[in-house]
């Protein structure tokens, strides 16, 4: 029986990839498993695309030029280009985006929608991470993309909100736990 404890307790944000190719049933398996996410009202607010060989390295310097972009422009780019190596290594980049778009609706309604669905969409990249860790398979959610949303939206055509990037494949590293904050600090408790 699968130990689902373990699955959580051992994932670990892979940065570094070998280069072996992960088969189109793989994948497909893992968003299959991602899309059993619970979703607000079940509206399903994700959609993905996969991108390996040529459209990958393609992305990746689509995002290269975005955070040149950025940077001329005086801003800090976090940890992104960390985060496009792991991309650059990993031979499958999953971009996922909020398939509903803001524009028709009232503008109070907006932030509430938007907040919602992008909840949903986590829990389903969540779930895809954790599937694709049982399948002995290392994955990094990243959010530095946003820095070059526009780029990215326009490099797959697409006016669908930009909401993160996953990048799949087999480990290199086998990193440590990661800290987290003590429980107690975290927790009200009411009676
Ligand atoms: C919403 C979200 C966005 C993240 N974006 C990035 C990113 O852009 N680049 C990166 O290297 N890691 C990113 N991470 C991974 C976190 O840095 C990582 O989960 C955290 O440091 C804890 O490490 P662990 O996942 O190994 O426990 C992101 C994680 C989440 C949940």
């Amino acid at each position: 029986m699968v130990d689902t404890v373990e699955i959580i307790r051992s994932r670990r944000s892979i940065r570094r990839f070998k280069s072996d190719k992960i088969g189109r049933d793989v994948i497909e398996k893992l968003l299959d498993l991602a899309t059993q996410a619970p979703s607000a009202k079940n509206d399903q607010p994700w959609k993905f695309v996969v991108a390996t060989g040529r459209a990958k390295t393609s992305l990746v310097n689509v995002l290269m030029e975005g955070m040149e972009r950025a940077e001329a422009q005086g801003l800090s780019t976090g940890s992104m280009r960390v985060s496009i190596r792991a991309m650059s290594e990993a031979p499958v980049v999953i971009l996922v985006f909020n398939r509903f778009g803001r524009e028709n609706l009232p503008q109070e309604y907006q932030y509430a929608k938007c907040l919602v669905d992008t909840q949903s969409i986590g829990a389903a990249i969540q779930t895809f991470l954790l599937a694709a860790w049982d399948a002995g398979l290392g994955t990094l959610w990243i959010c530095d993309v946003l820095y070059a949303r526009d780029q990215v939206q326009a490099f797959v055509s697409t006016k669908e909100e930009l909401v993160a990037t996953i990048a799949l494949g087999v480990p290199s590293e086998s990193p440590g736990k990661r800290p987290r904050e003590d429980l107690n600090e975290l927790t009200t408790w009411m009676d």
